[in-house]
């Protein structure tokens, strides 16, 4: 690991005639942050909407420079690693290198393990879930699950647990995935072929007919693969924050994994990939012109928000949305040449990034502006883009869980600018208060 150079250094700040030196954290990479814990002996807070301003953890596992869009894992640019098998990369998150060949075997023996296909009363929970039940949901309630069935060594010292919980979890995903959309698509579940690769068994477990011997295409679970890679981790986004809050209160792994699948639903985080689809679904059914959808997201009265654009840290094109945009090109030409919303989506990318506000603002596409349309050119349903991006951001999760285990931290908990009433006493009678 390399270690910041120079003196830490301070930031003073006046207060009611107090001066309140702040000591600096300077990380490898990025922003120097205050370290405002004396502000609490002050009487005094940090106000900071969204946490946009603030560093709750120290963590060497991803960088995003926002500026230049360039993501790094443990320091290798993205791109780099695009073509790498996913579970290479999930292997570089958790242990902080790439790994040898030996290496590599082990882990995908580890993970891969037949003996790790989720315990069959997991498996039936599936025929309890209605066809209406959105996958995420599934995803969410069969993760924790998982804690009434790991077999996980209770003497085993806390590395070894989350390591051993966290290869389960990569080792279930694609099969929890899999029963998902069988249970969309109304048919029987699929079984885990542990002898294909990761993303073609993913795939043979989303599509293939029960009893047939289908395998999915090479290109097809190579570009998968890719966008696996590219979704593996982007430090602290909403639902690995949301991770890191519940793994800081000591409850289990499974739980916050499924409480950042939950947060990950959302359509402002991976939820925008489902939410991209809709919005050219509704461009292209409404006859209307592209201008007509850009003045709507311009309009502050307006919900209507260019879904696939923006992002809080990046203020230039994302890395990931550069590969993935080729890859939807690629792809969409060889699998649904006819799909009229990758042309909607390409114009719709001009028109924004010439457009004054989107400009100004520095709203570029993000990694779900393209995805999506990968995913239904493969042939999934809208409702499973976001599961797959669960697949690969679990690789991330267990890294930030092994990372948050073997550092010290305290629990989290933000504090309020309180806004509601003072203290007052409950009238006798409060009926006719
Ligand atoms: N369409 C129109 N205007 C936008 C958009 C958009 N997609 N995104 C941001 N803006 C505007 C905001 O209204 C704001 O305008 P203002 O300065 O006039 O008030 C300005 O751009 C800055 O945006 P913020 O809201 O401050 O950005 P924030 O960091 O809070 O939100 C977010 C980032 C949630 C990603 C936002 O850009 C958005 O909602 N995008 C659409 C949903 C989306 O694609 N989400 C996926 C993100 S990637 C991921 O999580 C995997």
């Amino acid at each position: 690991m390399v270690v910041p150079e120079g003196p830490a250094g301070a930031a003073n700040l006046r207060y009611e005639g107090t001066e309140i030196e702040l000591p600096l954290e300077r990380p490898t990479l990025g922003r120097p942050a205050m370290d405002v814990s004396a502000l609490g002996g002050h009487h005094l807070a940090v106000y900071d909407p969204g946490y946009a301003n603030t560093a709750a953890y120290q963590s060497a596992i991803t960088f995003v420079d926002g500026e230049a869009g360039h993501l790094y894992y443990r320091g290798y640019p993205v791109e780099q690693l695009a073509s790498s098998s996913f579970l290479e990369v999930a292997y570089l998150l958790i242990y902080g290198d790439l790994p040898t060949s030996q290496q590599a075997e082990e882990f995908v023996a580890r993970v891969r393990d037949p003996k790790l296909v989720p315990h069959a009363a997991i498996e039936r929970l599936f025929d309890w879930f209605p066809q209406s039940m959105h996958p995420m949901a599934m995803l969410s309630m069969a993760t924790e699950a998982l804690t009434a069935y790991a077999e996980d060594d209770p003497g085993a010292d806390p590395r070894a647990r989350v390591e051993a919980a966290g290869i389960r979890l990569l080792s279930a995903m694609p099969v929890f995935t899999g029963y998902a959309m069988s249970v969309l698509r109304g048919l029987p579940k699929g079984r885990s072929n542990r002898s294909l690769d990761y993303s073609e068994d993913l795939l043979q477990l989303c599509f293939t007919i029960p009893g047939s011997d289908h395998l999915p295409d090479n290109a097809t679970a190579r570009a998968l693969n890719t966008l696996l890679v590219l979704h593996a981790d982007h430090e602290l986004n909403c639902s690995t924050a949301t991770l890191r809050m519940v793994a800081s209160s000591g409850a289990g792994f499974y739980s916050g994994v499924s409480a950042a699948i939950n947060a990950l639903w959302g359509p402002l985080h991976g939820g925008a990939n489902q939410a991209v689809i809709r919005m050219l679904k509704e461009i292209k059914d409404s006859g209307k012109p592209l201008s007509h959808f850009l003045e709507r997201a311009k309009d502050k009265m307006d919900p209507f928000l260019l879904m696939g654009f923006g992002h809080r840290v990046y203020k230039s094109y994302d890395a990931r949305a550069k590969v993935i945009r080729q890859v939807a090109l690629d792809l969409v030409e060889k699998l649904a040449p006819e799909d009229p919303l990758l042309d909607i989506a390409l114009q719709l990318e001009k028109v924004a990034l010439e457009d004054e506000y989107f400009v100004l603002r520095r709203l570029y596409p993000n990694v779900d502006f393209y995805s999506g349309i990968i995913y239904r050119a493969i042939g999934f349903p809208d409702e499973m883009f976001t599961p797959l991006f669960v697949v690969g951001r679990s690789a991330g999760w267990v890294a930030h869980w092994l990372e948050m285990t073997t550092t010290s931290n305290k629990i989290g908990r933000p504090t309020q600018i309180y806004t509601g009433p003072k203290e007052r006493s409950v009238p006798k009678n409060p009926a006719t208060a």
